[in-house]
């Protein structure tokens, strides 16, 4: 490989940060893997928006097929959202042998197990990083750096546009709607942000995480899912009174009645770690039976946080691409979603 091609699905919030960091991080890229990077496809909906991006019009399409059929393109790169036209896409992909990252909970947490066991039969990649807590490295901290542990539980606030509401409601006396409408602005809510404040992007990531933490088929229909349009300001103040803050929580427990799943409003003491993770950022508490508590804190979402995570998987679909022994390429994929023995 003298240079692995791109076709980039979307060129919104995430998608121009993704083209940003190839672009300005493109030496270290090619020191890192000895090899050039580039985008080669972008697919978009509206030829007619004016974008800031820096990549060649020239390269931009409005026909996904064409894109997907791209024999020259190595990695499908899918951020435009939604559920159907992106699960399609992914699977495409996948069946065309190509490496696939996504950003997309929505399609992950429902179809995550049947997509990467595509992905294995194909031997390709699907990586998913950028799915959960933006920019922190849950995803791969669960598959891998806690691999050896029992995990019995996770806690954490994983969705952004609700602390962020939540933090401007308390701290700066904002509305409701002026914060929803100035974490849209921002490019932290979804495209329907009722996903946000319903909690049902929340669920999604807790649906993710549950399944990798306990290695199971963990569904969306199984948890427990409140959402946060009823807590007016008067409530955080009166929480605030009695030393506790209100925040969007999922957790996650696994006992011998089995797994619990919940995103819902709690009341936490101010003195908890979480009740001081503010605006966009997300923080995630894993209780591990060998390790003890571990807790991952950053940004949740936005442009070049959310960015960061697809392009490193970028980077790790690339080292795949390049790894051959004996001049044969060989999988190297060990998709720690796909369950090898249910045991649970
Ligand atoms: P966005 O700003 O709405 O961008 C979506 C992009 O996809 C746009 O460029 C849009 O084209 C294109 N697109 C959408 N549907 C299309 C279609 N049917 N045909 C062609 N192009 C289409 O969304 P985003 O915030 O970047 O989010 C993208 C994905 O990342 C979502 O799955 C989201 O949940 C996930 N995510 C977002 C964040 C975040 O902080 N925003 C963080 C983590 C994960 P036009 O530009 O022409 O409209
Ligand atoms: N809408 C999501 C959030 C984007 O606010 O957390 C990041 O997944």
């Amino acid at each position: 490989h003298n240079e692995i091609s791109i076709g980039l699905l979307g060129l919104g919030t995430v998608g121009s940060g993704v083209a940003t960091i190839l672009q300005q991080h493109q030496e270290d890229l090619r020191h890192k893997l000895g090899t050039k990077v580039s985008i080669k496809k972008v697919l978009i909906k509206d030829k007619n928006k004016e974008r800031l991006s820096a990549l060649d019009p020239s390269i931009f399409t409005t026909d996904i097929d064409e894109l997907l059929t791209d024999p020259s393109l190595d990695i499908i790169v899918e951020v435009m959202g939604g559920m159907g036209g992106a699960k399609q896409a992914i699977e495409k992909a996948l069946r065309a042998g190509k490496q696939v990252v996504t950003a997309n909970k929505d399609v992950m947490a429902e179809h995550g197990h049947e997509l990467l066991k595509l992905a294995d039969e194909k031997k390709c990649d699907l990586f998913y990083e950028a799915s959960v807590a933006g920019g922190i490295p849950i995803i791969r901290t669960l598959e891998d750096g806690l691999a050896s542990d029992r995990i019995a539980g996770l806690m954490g606030i994983v969705n952004g546009t609700t602390n962020f509401i939540l933090t401007k409601m308390k701290q700066e006396n904002m509305s409701y709607e002026e914060a929803l409408a100035k974490a849209t602005e921002l490019g932290y809510a979804e495209a329907d942000p009722t996903a946000d404040v319903d909690g049902w992007d929340a669920a999604r990531k807790m649906v993710i995480l549950s399944s990798l933490a306990f290695s199971t088929e963990v569904r969306l229909e199984d948890v427990l899912v409140r959402g946060m349009k009823e807590i007016q300001a008067g409530d955080l103040e009166i929480a605030e009174g009695f030393g506790y803050t209100i925040k969007m929580v999922g957790s996650s427990k696994k006992d011998e009645d089995g797994i619990e799943v919940a995103v819902e409003p709690i009341l936490l003491p101010n003195l908890h770690p979480l009740s001081s993770v503010n605006n966009e950022f997300n923080a995630v508490y894993i209780y591990g039976e060998a390790v003890g508590e571990t807790m991952l804190y950053g940004p949740g979402a936005g442009s070049l946080p959310t960015a960061t995570s697809v392009v490193s998987d970028i980077i790790a679909a690339c080292r795949n691409l390049l790894l051959e022994v004996n001049g044969q390429r060989i999988h190297a994929a060990q998709h720690a979603l796909i369950i090898k023995e249910e045991k649970y």
